[in-house]
Formats: structure tokens, sequence, C-alpha cells
């Protein structure tokens, strides 16, 4: 059985403050080793109680049932405001649901085949850059992949273009003046507590809306002269919503595209790194993954065989439950409530965790080991139905889930068809959670094209 790398959890309760500095660190290992058994946890802060919901029924009361209860946390929005604006990641309410009646229909099935040749193209080009292999750095690699493919799908340009890379940079800057960027939202202080953006992260931000602005402006004139090409951008832009007849606003589409980007290539990239540390724990797998993939894709790959891709597939979702991207999600109890017969109040936090789920002990069968048969078995479907959220789930749940799953397995396909995957003896990865489930020096694999002896 393979068991990849699980960071230490905390055994002990400790003092408040010392709680906090081990948070700030790193979330996932500041957390008890309970939470993976626990139906509930409450944490009662001198500021406010948290309450962390495994159980099913109550998460899904709180995502799915009644979701207008538990809006997006004021803490988390407040993280994400200086490149997010107001976007759809970080409203509520009225404002939310207008963003979403526009923004759908642009991940809808058929769409989804529009991006198709843009993720292809970044799938080769990305097989391009690993040239002849060699020590590799998987999640540098993988960022820059998932960011081609952003960039492709929504402006129609490479990661290659002047501007596109400009962004690129700029986000990567922003992320290291910010790294728990979404996190900050967790941290158990009070409301009151100042949350004084660093000028760097301020800074980094003010240049990425900047770049964004220059690229949605431009769009913006395209379209008016019709010029502009068919992809997600003008997709979004064009799209009125169907209630008011109005379509976004400049300002507005520079908080989504900024929003895309951030939500869309960080997530995608960070399963995708794992995903290649978890193959290369298993040389026969490999060689399924590629058998399968020359199979399916052969030499030009139609957007209809990704979903004969069954392994890949599998074995992509097996990385999601394992080192899901967004570890947790934080929402705020807007009205009295009951979770197991204790009373909630307004203002409390909820944390529904799609890192204790996935690996939760009474959901999962070997929780921890790496097993993408599981996927197979109606057990293990079973499972999923209760523990499997790295999308989120209900009204609010991944806008790109869709995208993804066609990303991620074609990617995974097309890399496993032309290398093959090692560990590096000395640098096993641990998982922390920084904007995404990274690890803490990167992860590190040994490359090498799979044609060589
Ligand atoms: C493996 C890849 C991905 C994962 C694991 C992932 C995960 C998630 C999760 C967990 C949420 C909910 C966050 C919360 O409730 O706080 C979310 C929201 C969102 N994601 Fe993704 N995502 C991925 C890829 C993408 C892509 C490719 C796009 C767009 C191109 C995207 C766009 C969004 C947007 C717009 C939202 C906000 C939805 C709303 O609040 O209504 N994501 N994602």
């Amino acid at each position: 059985m393979i068991i990849p790398p699980k960071p230490p959890a905390r055994a002990e309760r400790v003092p408040f403050w010392h709680f906090v500095r081990l948070f700030r660190k790193d979330v996932l290992s500041a957390l008890p080793a309970r939470l993976y058994r626990a139906r509930m946890a409450e944490f009662r802060t001198p500021f406010f109680t948290s309450y962390l919901v495994n159980e099913p029924p109550l998460w899904k009361h709180v995502l799915n049932e009644c979701p207008q209860d538990f809006p997006k946390s004021d803490r988390m929005r407040a993280g994400l405001e200086p490149v997010m604006g107001e976007s759809v990641f970080v409203s509520n309410g009225a404002n939310w649901e207008r963003q979403r009646r526009i923004i759908d229909p642009a991940f809808e099935g058929g769409r989804l085949r529009a991006s198709f040749p843009a993720m292809l193209e970044a799938a080769r080009a990305a097989v391009d850059r690993m040239g002849q292999g060699g020590c590799i750095e998987v999640e540098e690699r993988m960022s820059h992949a998932a960011a081609d493919v952003i960039f492709r799908a929504l402006f129609s340009v490479p990661i290659g273009d002047a501007e596109a890379s400009a962004v690129f940079r700029a986000f990567r800057a922003h992320q290291a003046t910010q790294p728990l960027l979404n996190l900050a939202g967790f941290l158990p202080l009070p409301r009151w507590f100042p949350r004084f953006h660093r000028r760097a992260t301020l800074k980094t931000a003010r240049r990425i809306r900047t770049l964004i602005t220059t690229m949605t402006e431009r769009r913006a004139a395209e379209i008016a002269a019709g010029t502009a090409p068919d992809d997600l951008a003008t997709k979004i832009m064009t799209t009125p919503d169907p209630q008011t007849g109005q379509c976004f606003a400049t300002a507005e589409m520079v908080d989504q595209v900024a929003t895309f980007f951030l939500a869309g290539h960080e997530t995608s990239a960070t399963a995708l790194a794992w995903t290649l540390y978890l193959i290369a724990l298993d040389p026969d797998l490999q060689a399924r993954l590629a058998d399968e993939a020359d199979a399916v894709l052969g030499d030009a790959p139609a957007f209809g065989a990704v979903s004969r891709l069954r392994l890949a597939r599998n074995v992509f979702r097996e990385a999601l439950r394992l080192y899901p991207p967004l570890p947790m999600l934080v929402r705020q109890v807007a009205r009295p409530a009951r979770f197991r017969g204790r009373s909630v109040k307004p203002g409390a936090q909820v944390v529904v965790s799609p890192w204790h789920l996935g690996r939760n002990e009474r959901l999962w069968q070997d929780p921890d080991a790496f097993c993408p048969g599981r996927w197979q078995t109606a057990q293990g479907k079973a499972s999923a139905r209760d523990g499997f959220i790295p999308f989120s789930s209900g009204p609010r749940a991944c806008s790109g889930a869709g995208f993804a799953m066609v990303e991620g397995p074609l990617m995974l396909a097309m890399l496993a068809q032309r290398f093959r995957f090692a560990p590096v003896a000395g640098r096993v990865p641990v998982p922390v959670a920084f904007l995404t489930v990274r690890a803490r020096d990167g992860i590190w694999l040994d490359v090498s094209p799979r044609g060589a002896a």
C-alpha cells in the first residue's frame, strides 16, 4: 500500500497564542489529529467561536441546503480584496447571484469543447518544456502550464506572450508578499484586529490589476469592432444577465479575470504537481497511464477522447482527495442555527474541510493510502458522496470544476505518455497550506523520456 506524505497533526492542547503562531506557520499541522475522526469540532477563541463540520448531514446543510444562511466570510473577503475586488469568489447575496448568471454559461459543456484546443496546446507546450527531463521541481512547471491554459482559454494568448507573462510574474510576486492569502480569513483573530495589507501586497495587487485592465479594455474595443476571438473573455463580456439585460462593466470584468486567473491556475497547478508526485511512487501505474494515453489520445487528441481517459481521471481524483488544493472553506453564520444539538450564534465561523473529509477515518477505507482503484468500487463511490468535495458543493461550488476535470486528466495523460517520473532521494515533499496545499520545499522529481533506456 502506498502512503504518501501527510503533515504531522497536533496531539495535545496548546495555549491560544501558541496555537495562533502554529496556525500562521501552517494550518494543516496546527490542527489536532482528532479532526480526522470528529463529526464536529468547536474551537472557542477569546474573540469568536469556530465550528469545523465533518459530519455529512452538517456540511451538506451548510453548503447545499441553506447556503444563504452561511455566506462567505468577511475575513476572507478582506484578504482577497486587493486583487479580486468584488468578484464572484468573494461576493455574497444578490450581487453574487447576478455574477454567476453571467459567468456560468461560459463553463457549460458546449463551451468546454471550445476551450479544449487551448488546453491541448498548453499541454503540448508543457511536454515540450520538459525537454529531456532531469531533476525538476514540478510545482513551478505545473504553475506555468496551468497559467498557460488559463491565458489561452480566456484571451487566446499563450503564456509566452509578453502581457500574459507579465501578469504571471506579477501574481508570483504577489503571492510571495502574502503567502497565506485566502487563509488569512481563517486566522482566529477578532474582526476589529487591524488587517492592514503590507505595502508590497498592495503594490503587486495594483500592478496585476493594471495589466489585466489593459487586456480587458483592449478586448472590449475588439468586441465593439467585431474582431474579438471566440474565447472565454469574449463569451463572458458579451453575455447579458438574463434578468437585467446588463453585461459586466469593464471594472467588474477585471475582478473576474483576476479571479479566474488566481482561482483557476494555482489550484490546477497544485493538483497536477501532487498527481505527478503520486504516480512517481508507482511505476506500474505510470506504464498503464501511458498505455491508456496511447490508446485513447493517439497523436491528435479530440475533446471526446478525454472522457475515455478513465485511469487518468481516477488518478487525478485520488490526488484531489489526498491533496485538495483549497483545503478548507470558511463561512460565517448569518442566522441562529443548531449543529448537533448545540446552538450556534450569528457571527460564528463555520469551516468545511475538504482536507479532513478526504482523509476522514469514518468515511474512507485506508483514508491515507493512494489507491486510484477505489474510484471503480461501489464503496469508493459511496465514500465520495459524503467525503469528496475538492470543488466544494452546492450553488457556490467551483465554476471551473468541469474545466479542471478536462484539463487535469488531459495534462496528466500527455505527460505520462512522454515521460517517466521517479522520486528524488532525500526530497520527500511536506504538504503545507499556503494559498493552496503546496509542498514546503517544492516537489522534486527525476524526469526521463519514456522512450529512453
Ligand atoms: C483542480 C482545480 C480546481 C479546484 C480544486 C478548485 C476548487 C474550488 C473551490 C473549493 C471553490 C470554492 C471556494 C470556497 O467556497 O471558498 C472554488 C471556487 C471557484 N473556482 Fe475553482 N477550483 C479549481 C479550478 C478552477 C478553474 C480552472 C476555474 C476557472 C477557470 C475556477 C474558478 C472558480 C470560481 C470563479 C470560483 C468561485 C465560485 C463562487 O463562489 O460562486 N476554479 N474552486
